[in-house]
């Protein structure tokens, strides 16, 4: 069992003393959360939800809420509490932070993008403080669903495909949310959702999962057991069902692999209403047998149904569970409550910091820093990129160039439009006096009108270079917006056509919360940007890149398919049975079965060489490291980053394997001409795999190793392991 206990001697002994105090309603209401932003009037009482919710806080029969308003709010319940409950227990205050609070940074997957955890831990931790500051106490996040499918629309908030590259963003992010650094400062992380969510059957979001233990263990868990070891105070259950179980009614995951194999101590939440949902998955019969399904599975608190409050007191006082039961969960609630120090801090001193005032200087910083790493240059033909600040005229296209919304993606609850530089503003800031700008939107991004193409064109007659920002609303990713049509909606393709008949270069920025099938844009652009929904500093980090004021870095952490057919598709896959060549082999009649992009491409305005890969040792035993170096040169005339990256295969194991498997990355920075050599020390841990009795198991035998710029190409060398 893995060993990460954050409790102390001290907040045992403490929930201990709060528990024995508690009646079962107490209890039942420690377990219990609710929506606060949600506020129904109920037209049989005439009252509404927030009426009906004070009148339960007042009576200790709420633990925790979340979507509060601001800080005021949240000391206002917490003094209701504190002076009308016996038990005075301060509430847990909820929300969803999942990329930035106020500031807003680029969405999950574009933070992925630029393979630099230690960035993510800096943004984590400054939406963690700008919420904090504003009442909140429990992050619900990060977001470490691996997923494979980019008609999921929850892609976006994910960190893509990779199941070793979610992993160090799940230890870095657990640790930067959960930060403690100002005085009373102190915020839970929530990782979700545990498990199996991305693996959605069709892409469909809440849609049934089926997957192999192996698939578990391998692919979806490794980040969920990081975040734990790196102190997760709670972690969401998911609204799937997994191999006919759904997440809530789960004991195999919410107990034997969370609690009796990881050890975990903190909190497992519901996630919106699904114990409620457990009556429409179909394996329970009402609410009472959701209720004791789901307390038996191991699952703590109860978001939003209400379900604990009504069943758990009653469940217990007719002896079909324990009371034990019950109190297993508080003392892990109360555990939290006591971690965070909030007996000691329940308010939070009011500040204008996030709310009323400007967006800190230094949050600003990181947000621009934040997006333009995410962003990955995807094609550069005759390096048209980056462009001459000086003295052009350019036609800035599309219907996101001047979009304030949008940019701030998915789940920017807590941002404003008023914050966001879009790209027009971030390109009418950077260029010089020269340079004149013509803007026209062109088209929308939901309807095949026409009715701006004059305008765009004339706008691109009159300039050199043509700078299009397209791609999808901040509506078209995210929870419960799955598509089946990858290539750009409305009438933008038809924009592009007309734009290309024009003659004149074209650089094409993508807008996304996901990948999307473009192949046909590349006969159309000559460079094609991937700058996903960026945040607040979206349009000054796209004109850092455009005018090369910033070297792109980013590289794809999600596989960009030809066509939606071709999807699932993604580099961890195995080999099939089958050789190459001729018809009985696994391919398409009609497509490639190459992606667009594979994962881990992107490209940058130098060029750098891979030579020299070397091993000290060409054979290790079982226990031993593996000591890999490779020669990294910036051939090109500008400085630049680059994401340089390891692969292996175990080219005969007693499992099938993955054709290549990430194990490790580094980021470096080379100067032109320079030459860095850069070294991995492989431990044989990385080596290891779930054999076919479920043991994790270096095998002996022969592995391939790959360092290189991406998924696909790379230098090699094979090793061999011995008993
Ligand atoms: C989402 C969660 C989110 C919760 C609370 C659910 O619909 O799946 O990710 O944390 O709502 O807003």
């Amino acid at each position: 069992m893995t060993q990460h206990k954050w409790t102390t001697p001290e907040i045992r002994k403490r929930a201990e003393e709060l528990l024995a105090q508690m009646s079962l309603e107490d209890k039942a209401g420690q377990m219990t959360q609710y929506d606060w932003g949600f506020n129904p009037i109920n037209p049989e009482t005439g009252l509404s939800q927030r009426d009906v919710l004070l009148e339960q806080i007042s009576e200790g029969r709420v633990g925790s809420i979340f979507n509060i308003s601001g800080v005021e709010e949240a000391n206002q319940l917490q003094k209701l509490v504190l002076e009308k409950t016996s038990s005075a227990i301060p509430l847990l205050i909820g929300r969803d932070v999942i990329h930035g609070y106020r500031t807003v940074f680029p969405i999950t997957l574009g933070q992925a993008s630029a393979w630099n955890p230690e960035l993510a831990r800096q943004t984590a931790a400054a939406a963690s403080r700008e919420a904090h500051a504003d009442g909140v106490s429990w992050v619900f996040a990060p977001m470490i669903d691996v997923t494979r499918d980019p008609r999921w629309g929850r892609i976006a908030e994910s960190l893509g495909e990779d199941p070793y590259l979610t992993t160090e963003y799940a230890k870095a992010w657990v640790e930067g949310a959960q930060t403690n650094d100002g005085p009373g400062l102190a915020v839970a992380s929530c990782p979700k959702h545990f498990a199996g969510y991305g693996l959605t059957e069709a892409g469909r979001d809440y849609n049934t999962v089926d997957l192999s233990d192996r698939v578990l263990r391998e692919v979806i868990l490794p980040p969920f057991k990081e975040a734990v070891e790196s102190g997760a105070l709670s972690i969401m259950a998911s609204f799937n069902e997994i191999n006919g179980i759904p997440v809530c009614a789960n004991r195999y995951l919410l107990t034997t692999i969370l609690r009796e194999e990881w050890g975990f101590e903190g909190i497992a939440v519901s996630d919106y209403n699904s114990i409620q949902e457990l009556i429409v998955h179909g394996v329970a019969a009402d609410e009472e047998e959701a209720c004791l399904i789901s307390i038996k599975a191991g699952l703590d608190m109860d978001m939003s149904s209400g379900i604990y409050i009504r069943y758990l007191p009653k469940l217990v006082r007719e002896g079909k569970i324990s009371e034990q039961l019950v109190d297993q969960a508080v003392l892990r609630i109360l555990a939290v409550k006591l971690k965070l120090g909030l007996f000691e801090h329940p308010f939070i001193e009011a500040s204008d910091y996030v709310t009323t005032g400007a967006l800190p200087e230094a949050h600003l910083a990181l947000a621009r820093q934040s997006a333009r790493e995410s962003i990955v240059l995807l094609r550069n033909e005759r390096n048209l990129l980056p462009l001459n600040k000086a003295a052009l005229s350019l036609a800035v296209i599309g219907p996101l160039a001047d979009s304030r919304q949008d940019p701030l993606g998915c789940w920017a609850a807590d941002g404003r439009p008023d914050d966001v530089v879009t790209v027009l503003d971030g390109i009418k800031s950077a260029v010089g006096a020269n340079t004149t700008i013509h803007y026209a939107a062109g088209c929308d991004l939901t309807s095949q009108s026409e009715a701006g193409f004059a305008e765009a064109l004339d706008a691109i007659h009159k300039s050199d270079i043509v700078v299009m920002a397209l791609g999808e609303t901040f509506e078209m990713s995210g929870e419960a917006r799955c598509r089946t049509d990858l290539d750009l909606p409305g009438g933008q393709r038809k924009l592009v056509e007309a734009a290309a008949a024009l003659g004149k270069p074209i650089v094409v920025l993508l807008l996304s919360g996901r990948p999307l099938t473009i192949p046909w844009l590349l006969e159309k652009a000559d460079s094609i940007v991937q700058t996903w929904h960026l945040g607040v500093q979206s349009g000054h980090a796209i004109a850092d890149i455009l005018f090369g004021d910033y070297n792109p870095s980013g590289r794809l952490t999600a596989t960009f398919p030809q066509n939606v057919g071709q999807i699932p598709i993604y580099y961890y896959r195995k080999k099939t049975g089958r050789p190459p060549g001729g018809i009985y082999t696994s391919y398409y009649i009609d497509s490639t079965t190459e992606p667009l992009y594979p994962f881990g491409y992107g490209l940058s305005y130098t060029s750098f060489k891979y030579e020299s890969i070397a091993c000290k040792e060409n054979q290790i035993s079982k226990d031993d490291s593996l000591h890999v170096s490779i020669d990294v040169t910036n051939t090109g005339s500008l400085s630049g980053e680059e994401v340089v990256q390891c692969y292996i295969r175990d080219e005969s194991a007693s499992v099938t394997q993955p054709l290549k498997k990430l194990i490790a990355f580094r980021k470096i920075k080379l100067n032109p001409g320079e030459t860095a050599t850069v070294e991995f020390q492989i431990k044989s841990s990385s080596l290891a795999i779930i054999d076919a009795d479920m043991n994790l198991t270096v095998e002996p035998g022969y592995f391939t190793l790959w360092v290189g710029p991406n998924s696909s190409e790379g230098e090699s060398l094979r090793f061999n392991v011995v008993d």
